[in-house]
């Protein structure tokens, strides 16, 4: 054999990762191999692998005998639509996808390459954990993975996707990336599986209710995506970066767009006159963005606000709503985490950032303060004011009390704040206010109950509206609904070059 056909068979043993039987079990539970993987999500023969000759160095239990090229774990450079993106695929053909000291490594030297040319790393998790032959150096390859997301948090954009097991302190490299996206019944991810929970707890439950895609999108927000299979999966990455730059130090790509008049007379009628009637806010986001620009970050999570990805006018924009469908659009304490979540991660990242409000509140109620919604409200009102990147904000209904601070507004460093005229700015609403500040003149009449209704109209009347903000121009401008797209449009406009600069510091101290 020459040297040229010794290199054809040693980059053929790595393609096959861990054999054909291999690839072929792995098809048959509906998962694709992490290369096939790599070739989805890239653009089409954009792929340069880095590490594809890596082998183990473990000699232990005849580890020595068992030696396969790439070392579980494909790593290298590509293209989505064009823009370059570092990208990892663990390899569950070989060990499982377990994690040695040599495919850290090779995830390392990826994850320092991404960092040094302000790239985005995608990692596709498909992994039993620490390869238990190597022990220790498994879980320092580990630790090293760890350090470096840390080292890269805000620096470049980190996206996981969870496509098979991943489970032990293997979930925390996901969890300190931007995004974590799971496969639906092929993936999961816990701190301690099924036997462990049995043993410790008693508890019974399978590796899917405890950790799948379900109860991470819905229950502990761990995941923010969901995709029905890889395929999709791989998709929705790619869509996701699209509203992303390359690194902190730009801003993301606009699409082509070409300004029309921008009305929207559907948004007119949206919101019920009765102020206690629900509606959707997801309308309101859909009549003010481009068509079918929203990706919902977070959607069967804390769904009492809204937050996701859009475009205006083609520009990436992040939006953070209330969502009177859901418990009126109250803040407790999940929706007060996930929407300070999505600010910060807005602001590395230099995605401007829309708050739509309609917000009767915080919940409140024992579970609520037990829980923690002081420090976990406090989370939401600082991401926000601390956030530097064009910030804009729309009432459409109910601002009240603390809630009217916290959501985005001008004290707290918005830079336009807009009202639709039926908005109503008060400390909390008609009754609430009436029963407190009238309480002895209530008491005193004959008719409580006309008193009472009488006061309430009273306090509705200069209370329950926006012009006493916009006189104080706490409110830059009151809107006809049908506009707010095309003022959107010329605000983001205006703010494109805004510099905000803060205190010199080593970091704030967001109450986590
Ligand atoms: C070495 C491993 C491995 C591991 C799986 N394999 N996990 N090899 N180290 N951690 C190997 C198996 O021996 C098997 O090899 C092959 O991968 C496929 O595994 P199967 O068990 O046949 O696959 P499946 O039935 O799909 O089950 C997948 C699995 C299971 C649920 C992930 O393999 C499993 O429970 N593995 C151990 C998980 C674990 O406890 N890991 C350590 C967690 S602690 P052969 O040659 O037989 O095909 C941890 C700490 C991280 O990770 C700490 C970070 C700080």
């Amino acid at each position: 054999m020459n040297k040229t056909e010794t290199l054809s068979r040693k980059l053929e043993q790595a393609r096959l990762g861990g054999g054909q039987d291999r690839i072929d079990k792995q098809h048959a539970k509906g998962k694709l191999t992490a290369r096939e993987r790599v070739h989805l999500l890239l653009d089409p023969g954009s792929f340069e692998e880095v590490g594809a000759l890596v082998i183990h160095r473990t000699t232990d239990f005849n580890m020595e005998r068992q030696v396969f090229y790439g070392d579980g774990v494909i790593t290298g450079y590509g293209t989505v639509e064009g823009r370059l993106v570092y990208v990892f695929a663990q390899d569950f053909t070989v060990f499982g996808g377990s994690l040695s000291e040599t495919h850290a490594e090779k995830i390392c030297k990826i994850m320092d390459m991404a960092v040094k040319t302000g790239a985005p790393l995608i990692g596709l998790n498909d992994s039993g954990g620490a390869r238990i032959q190597e022990g220790v150096r498994s879980l320092g390859g580990y630790a090293d993975i760890f350090y470096r997301n840390v080292q890269a948090s805000g620096v470049i954009p980190q996206l996981s996707a969870i496509m098979g097991p991943c489970a032990g302190g293997a979930v925390y490299s996901p969890a300190m990336t931007d995004f974590t996206i799971m496969v639906e019944n092929t993936s999961y991810m816990f701190v301690t599986g099924p036997n462990v929970v049995k043993t410790v707890t008693n508890e019974e439950v399978s590796s899917e209710d405890l950790g799948g895609a379900s109860a991470h999108s819905t229950k502990s927000g761990v995941t923010h995506l969901t995709a029905a299979n890889d395929v999709l999966c791989l998709q929705q990455l790619r869509r996701l970066l699209s509203y992303l730059p390359q690194n902190c130090e730009e801003t993301p790509a606009a699409f082509p767009y070409e300004l029309g008049t921008e009305i929207r007379e559907q948004l007119n009628d949206l919101v019920p006159e009765n102020p206690n009637q629900p509606y959707d806010m997801r309308e309101v986001i859909k009549g003010i963005i481009d068509e079918d620009s929203f990706l919902e970050i977070h959607e069967r999570y804390a769904d009492n606000i809204v937050v996701g990805f859009a475009r205006l006018a083609g520009r990436s924009i992040g939006i953070v709503a209330n969502q009177p469908y859901s418990l009126a659009g109250v803040l407790d304490v999940e929706s007060s985490k996930k929407a300070a979540r999505f600010t910060r991660t807005c602001d590395c990242f230099n995605v401007p950032l829309l708050v739509l409000v309609d917000v009767p509140g915080f919940l409140p109620g024992t579970d609520q303060e037990w829980s923690g919604i002081i420090t976990n409200g406090a989370k939401l009102l600082y991401a926000l004011s601390e956030a530097t990147v064009p910030r804009v904000t729309v009432i459409t209904r109910k601002a009240y009390g603390g809630a009217y601070d916290v959501m985005n507004s001008k004290h707290i460093g918005a830079d336009f704040n807009f009202a639709w005229p039926g908005a109503e700015i008060a400390v909390m609403g008609a009754k609430g206010a009436s029963e407190i500040i009238f309480r002895k003149e209530i008491g005193a009449a004959q008719d409580q109950a006309a008193k009472l209704a009488e006061k309430e109209a009273e306090y509705a009347e200069t209370f329950a509206n926006p012009y006493r903000a916009a006189q104080r121009g706490f409110i830059d401008e009151v809107i006809y609904p049908q506009e707010t797209r095309r003022k959107l449009i010329r605000a983001f406009a205006t703010l494109e070059n805004k510099v905000a600069t803060r205190p010199k510091r080593k970091h704030g101290n967001i109450p986590l």
